[in-house]
């Protein structure tokens, strides 16, 4: 497929039919996605791949118990093949940045970053990964970190590490619930795009 079309077809995917993935597949789509742009050449985003039989002990430490019991989605977002976790490694950064072509931007102390680009290289290879998925044929749900990360992070065996991002992989089976976030009036993706002098 090509990239407008990608781009223009991709949508979450929160139901899948419980079939299995191509880990060795998806494993070369996180190296490529990993090709990304990355700050100072840093290159300081992991991917860790989880099996299917491990997508219930991931989900168990990602949320609560009131949380699955309510959920009109756990249970088409457990039938994924595998997820993708995305994490970053702010320590690769300052480190980079303390090295003597960059020492002058005093970004060797992570917290001195206008903009922690640790999230931005981790967001860019996330996208191309969505989009390498895609073009495989198979769906994707972005779960973003919004709470329990310390436990996840410690799961995953990379406690240092800060999480970006979960991808859900799997073969969409087109029963998702539809998302409220899509009743939102925002604006067309066009008027979005703005021009100075031209
Ligand atoms: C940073 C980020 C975090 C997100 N977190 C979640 C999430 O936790 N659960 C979820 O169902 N969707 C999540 N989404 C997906 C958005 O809700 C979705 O991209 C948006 O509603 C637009 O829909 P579309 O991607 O299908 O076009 C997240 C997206 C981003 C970029």
């Amino acid at each position: 497929m090509d990239l407008p079309t990608l781009l223009t077809d991709r949508r979450m995917t929160r139901s899948f039919t419980g079939d299995p993935v191509d880990l060795d597949a998806l494993a070369r789509s996180c190296a490529l996605a990993l090709r990304a742009p990355t700050a100072g050449n840093c290159g300081g985003v992991r991917m860790t791949i989880v099996g299917s039989e491990s997508i219930a002990d991931y989900v168990e430490r990602a949320t609560d118990a009131e949380w699955r019991a309510a959920s009109r989605r756990v249970a088409g977002l457990a039938r994924a093949g595998a997820l993708v976790v995305v994490t970053s490694r702010p320590a690769d950064y300052a480190a980079r940045y303390a090295e003597p072509d960059k020492a002058a931007s005093g970004l060797a102390d992570p917290t001195a970053w206008p903009v922690p680009y640790w999230h931005g290289d981790a967001g860019m290879a996330t996208m191309a990964l969505l989009l390498l998925v895609q073009d495989a044929g198979l769906g994707t749900a972005l779960w973003g970190n919004f709470r329990h990360d310390a436990r996840v992070l410690e799961w995953l065996g990379a406690p240092e590490e800060s999480l970006f991002a979960t991808v859900f992989v799997g073969h969409p089976d087109r029963l998702d619930p539809p998302s409220s976030s899509l009743r939102r009036a925002v604006p067309a993706p066009a008027e979005r795009v703005r021009r100075r002098g031209a």
